[in-house]
């Protein structure tokens, strides 16, 4: 196969061992080589040998830094480019045929047109590198409910990367089998090397980041970043954005939610899933360590960021985590904040954009109490506490496969997935939201998801914080379709469960006036948690409230913690007037904008909150 770069001279695709007789997929790889003209082509295996291979010559070429094997085995520090550090939702594309198809809330190019961009984009993009095929399965292999794809990418850190983040390599090509249907991923970091020419420690394009999605097509194109939800196709691009699209034509749900287990003193088992914007606690709460005063609770974790769920045939709601690892924000992450998380990546992690200790070891703000004397921060710059600069960057993360957290739940990589009897919505608010509240029902329960507002991340407004904007059931990024025909899917789910997950509302974030928050939270979340789970097994009280069903002070277990009822009273608050005036007509910008669409048990639902207000 030819191809005529600007250069002039003649381009063949390099020879390769495809491992696999899938006909359109080792097509499609040869034409993407075509465009994007690497050097050599590899067909990633998944073995350790292949990661160890990859790390060892990175950390050859000065991308990465080899961890002290004392302090943090098997583990490595990249850091990079400091315009390449957060999801880029600006330049995240839904390119459906017709605008309507990706709604308001995202956006939208004319297909053909995008495909034309991107021809010239990824044309020659992999000059002077390695194009890696890398096939992944998200799910359990072998699950019903399990996706394949494949990525071909130039970046050897997305592939390292996709390695702990989902089940990649042979088994992978071994369960698409020669027909089986894939999601074909196109990345590229967008940064071509003339011959000759060195290259930088994190490639990446900034100026022309594209992140896009074909939903009818169902396939995937990222170019210029090398960096997280940008670059590692299998997690938001298709676990998410493409995922919604097929859950929708398939009747099931692909959920920016994390699934935990709870066993209660009796061995009984109760699974509860939980959506809330990225940087809003979904890592903490899955690997929840309960107050040791509410002895005998014990809370195992599934996922920590996304969930499919998918009504068995029974009609019970069962959810899968598509994910074998996590990619958790590292600030804040503690021993008293999240020792299970502390521990899934105490070894075998890739670290981005922490800082460096003196004796090869990683160091974040909040990680421990007082900052050592002395770090290289996430730049490579030396660093001391007082300069006035963090260590670490807010976003910096850290990717640790699953196996390593010792709350795992033993169901994790079970095909037939877990039964769901809770769903919770939360979002960041400082102000005038509850700490907990329970849906009347289904579909009052799909208006709260609806409605979750949250102070924003740093992927949204390109660095500043602090502005609410309503984030539907944590989805705003995510939603593959207009957002409308989604709260109509989620209505429809509804008519095909026998058993209906109860579905509630909580808000860990709620502040005083003194600035401080309400709720210690963490490890106290237990509290609330527990309510919820006797809740769907009809065991709690509650009050009724014009948001919800609400606990009293008195239906709380708060063994082991002195919580007095007035400040129950302020955290549980609710101010009607400015609920009225605030919330209502906030849900009703967002509405409106969505109007067309909008499943009619939505307007009801609110029409009956503003009487109960
Ligand atoms: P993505 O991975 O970006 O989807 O987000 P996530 O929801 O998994 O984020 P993560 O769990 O890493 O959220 C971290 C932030 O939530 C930090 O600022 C924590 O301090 C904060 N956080 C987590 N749990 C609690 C809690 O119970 N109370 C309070 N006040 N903050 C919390
Ligand atoms: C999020 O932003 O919700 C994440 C991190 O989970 S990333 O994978 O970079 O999108
Ligand atoms: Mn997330």
């Amino acid at each position: 196969m030819t191809h005529s770069p600007h250069h002039g001279h003649a381009y063949a695709v390099p020879p390769h061992d495809s491992p696999t007789g899938h006909a359109a997929l080792n097509k499609w790889v040869n034409k993407m080589a075509a465009m994007c003209m690497p050097d050599r082509i590899h067909w990633c295996d998944g073995s350790q040998a292949e990661s160890e291979r990859l790390l060892a010559d990175m950390h050859a070429a000065g991308k990465c830094v080899k961890l002290n094997p004392a302090k943090r085995p098997n583990s490595w520090l990249f850091r990079s480019d400091p315009r390449d550090v957060a999801r880029v939702e600006s330049r995240t594309f839904i390119c459906s045929q017709s605008r309507e198809g990706a709604g308001p809330t995202n956006n939208w190019e004319e297909p053909t047109a995008m495909r034309r961009k991107l021809k010239e984009l990824f044309h020659g993009a992999m000059r002077g590198r390695t194009m890696y095929v890398v096939p992944f399965c998200m799910g359990p292999i072998g699950s019903p409910l399990a996706k394949i794809g494949v990525q071909v990418t130039d970046s050897p850190y997305v592939v390292v990367s996709t390695r702990i983040m989902a089940r990649m390599g042979l088994a992978a090509l071994t369960a698409l089998g020669e027909k089986g249907f894939f999601v074909p991923c196109l990345h590229s970091v967008g940064a071509p090397l003339a011959p000759g020419q060195p290259d930088v420690a994190w490639p990446c394009n900034p100026a022309q980041t594209h992140v896009v999605h074909f939903p009818e097509e169902r396939s995937i194109a990222s170019f210029g970043s090398g960096y997280g939800g940008n670059a590692l196709l299998g997690k938001k691009c298709l676990a998410l954005r493409i995922a919604s699209v097929l859950a929708r034509d398939e009747g099931w749900l692909a959920e920016h939610m994390l699934i935990l287990g709870v066993e209660s003193p009796e061995g009984e088992k109760t699974y509860v899933t939980a959506a809330f914007p990225s940087a809003c606690g979904k890592t903490n709460f899955a690997m929840l360590i309960p107050p040791k005063a509410m002895e005998g609770w014990k809370v195992t974790c599934i996922g920590d960021d996304i969930a499919w769920l998918k009504p068995d045939g029974q009609g019970m709601l069962r959810a899968i985590n598509p994910e074998a690892g996590f990619f958790g924000v590292a600030p804040g992450t503690s021993a008293s904040t999240n020792p299970n998380a502390m521990a899934a990546c105490a070894r075998d992690t890739l670290f981005t954009n922490v800082a460096l200790t003196g004796d090869g070891d990683v160091w974040w703000e909040g990680m421990t109490p007082e900052p050592p004397a002395r770090l290289t921060d996430w730049l490579g710059q030396d660093w001391t506490p007082g300069c006035g600069r963090p260590s670490a960057h807010p976003n910096s993360r850290f990717t640790a496969p699953a196996a390593n957290c010792p709350c795992v739940d033993p169901a994790i990589n079970d095909p037939a997935g877990v039964p769901i009897s809770a769903i919770i919505f939360g979002g960041r608010r400082e102000t005038d939201i509850p700490l907990v509240f329970q849906s009347h029902n289904w579909s009052h329960g799909v208006y709260l998801g609806a409605t979750v507002g949250s102070e924003q991340t740093a992927a949204a407004t390109d660095g500043k914080l602090g502005v609410v904007r309503r984030d539907p059931m944590a989805m705003l990024p995510f939603c593959g379709y207009h957002m409308g025909d989604y709260f109509r899917h989620w209505m429809h789910i509804h008519k095909t469960l026998s058993e209906t997950p109860r579905i509630f509302h909580v808000n860990w974030f709620r502040k005083g006036a003194d600035g401080r928050f309400l709720w210690s939270g963490f490890g106290e979340n237990m509290r609330v948690l527990r309510w919820i789970v006797e809740r769907t097994h009809g065991r709690a009280f509650a009050r009724e409230t014009p948001l919800g069903w609400s606990p009293r002070h008195r239906d709380i277990d708060w063994r082991g913690l002195d919580y007095p009822e007035a400040q129950w009273d302020q955290v549980m608050a609710l101010d009607r007037q400015k609920l009225k005036m605030g919330l209502v007509l906030q849900h009703e910008e967002l509405f409106l904008s969505l109007s067309e669409r909008l499943p009619k048990e939505l307007i009801f639902e609110r029409e009956l909150l503003v009487a109960r207000l």
